[in-house]
C-alpha cells in the first residue's frame, strides 16, 4: 500500500475521524529508519535523548548542537512520518528571538518539519511569535520535565479540579497561539479527554488516557531496555535490555574460550597459496 507522507491535514484528518495518531521518539538513523517503515506516523526527537542515550541525568543538561546531530541522523532515516524536533532547556527560554532563531536551526539544520517546546503561561507569546515566524509548533503540557522542580518534581499533573483547569486553559491558548500539536503529559485521562474535546488540534499523550488523539512513548523506555524505569504509564513492548546483556555475555564467553570466530566466520587462503608464504615455511 503506498503511504502518504504525513503533514497537518492528515493529523488534522485524523483527529476529526477519531483514528488515533501515533509518536514514538528516536535518536539515530537506523531506528528512525526501521519506525518509519513500521509505519510511525510522527517521529519526535525528544530531549529525553538527553537521559536515555547521552547518558546524564534528566533532560535538562543536552545542548541545542548535541540535539541537533541526533535529528539530522533520524532525517536521513525518516521518509513518511513527520519529524518534531524537541527544543532543549535553555534554547528558548532566554528571549523570543532565541527561541525564532532555535526554532529555525531545527528546521534549516536538522530537517524537522515542526518544533515542540514544554509549558504554557510565558511560553504561549513565543509559540504565538514562533508560529508567526512560520515555524509549525507543538506545545507540551501536564509534566514538563525540564522544569519538573518547579512543578514539585516526576508526579501526575492537574490532578485537583483547580489545576486541572489551568491545564484546560493553557491548552486553548496554545491552540490559539497558533500550534499544531498539544503534548499532553501525565494528567488524569479523563483530563486527557476534555482537553483533545475543548481544542481543535491533536492532542498527543504520554501518561493521559485513551481519549485523547494519539499516544507517545519514548522508545528506550517501550522497548524495555531499562526495565527498572516502570513508570505507570509505560508499557513495555520488548525487552531489549536483557537481552542485549545475554547477547554481549554470549560473545565475551565465545571469544574467551576460542570459539569465536569459527570456520564459519572466518576467511580461507587455499594451501598452494599459503604454502609460498615465507618460502614455503610459514
Ligand atoms: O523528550 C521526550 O521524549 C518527550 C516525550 C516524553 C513526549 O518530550
Amino acid at each position: 500500500m503506498k503511504r502518504t507522507k504525513v503533514d497537518f491535514g492528515y493529523l488534522q484528518e485524523r483527529k476529526r475521524s477519531g483514528e488515533k495518531i501515533t509518536m514514538l521518539t528516536a535518536y539515530d538513523f537506523p531506528t528512525a529508519k526501521l519506525l518509519d517503515e513500521a509505519g510511525i506516523e510522527t517521529i519526535l526527537v525528544g530531549d529525553s535523548a538527553s537521559n536515555v542515550v547521552l547518558g546524564y541525568p534528566d533532560t535538562v543538561p543536552v545542548s541545542l548542537d548535541e540535539l541537533l546531530v541526533l535529528v539530522r541522523a533520524v532525517r536521513r532515516g525518516v521518509k513518511h512520518a513527520m519529524l518534531i524536533g524537541d527544543m532543549p532547556f535553555g534554547s528558548y527560554n532566554v528571549s523570543t528571538e532565541q527561541a525564532i532563531a532555535n526554532g529555525v536551526r531545527f528546521m534549516k539544520e536538522g530537517g524537522c518539519e515542526a518544533v515542540k517546546l514544554e509549558g504554557g503561561g510565558p511560553m504561549i507569546p513565543k509559540i504565538k511569535a514562533m508560529t508567526d515566524a512560520g515555524i509549525p509548533m507543538v506545545g507540551h503540557l501536564g509534566l514538563t520535565p525540564q522544569t519538573a522542580s518547579l512543578i514539585g518534581g516526576y508526579k501526575v499533573q492537574g490532578n485537583t479540579a483547580k489545576k486541572a483547569q489551568a491545564i484546560i486553559d493553557d491548552a486553548k491558548a496554545i491552540a490559539a497561539a497558533g500550534a499544531i500539536m498539544l503534548v499532553l503529559e501525565c494528567v488524569p485521562g479523563r483530563v486527557g479527554g476534555i482537553i483533545a474535546k475543548e481544542i481543535g488540534i491533536p492532542v498527543i499523550g504520554i501518561g493521559a488516557g485513551v481519549e485523547v488523539d494519539g499516544q507517545v512513548l519514548v522508545l528506550h523506555d517501550m522497548l524495555g531496555f531499562n526495565l527498572s524505569f516502570a513508570p505507570k504509564f509505560l508499557k513495555t513492548y520488548a525487552r531489549l535490555g536483557p537481552k542485549i546483556t545475554r547477547a554481549a555475555k554470549q560473545y565475551i564467553a565465545e571469544v574467551k574460550a576460542k570459539k569465536f570466530p569459527d570456520d564459519a566466520h572466518s576467511f580461507n587462503i587455499n594451501d598452494t597459496e599459503f604454502g609460498k608464504l615465507y618460502g614455503g615455511n610459514a
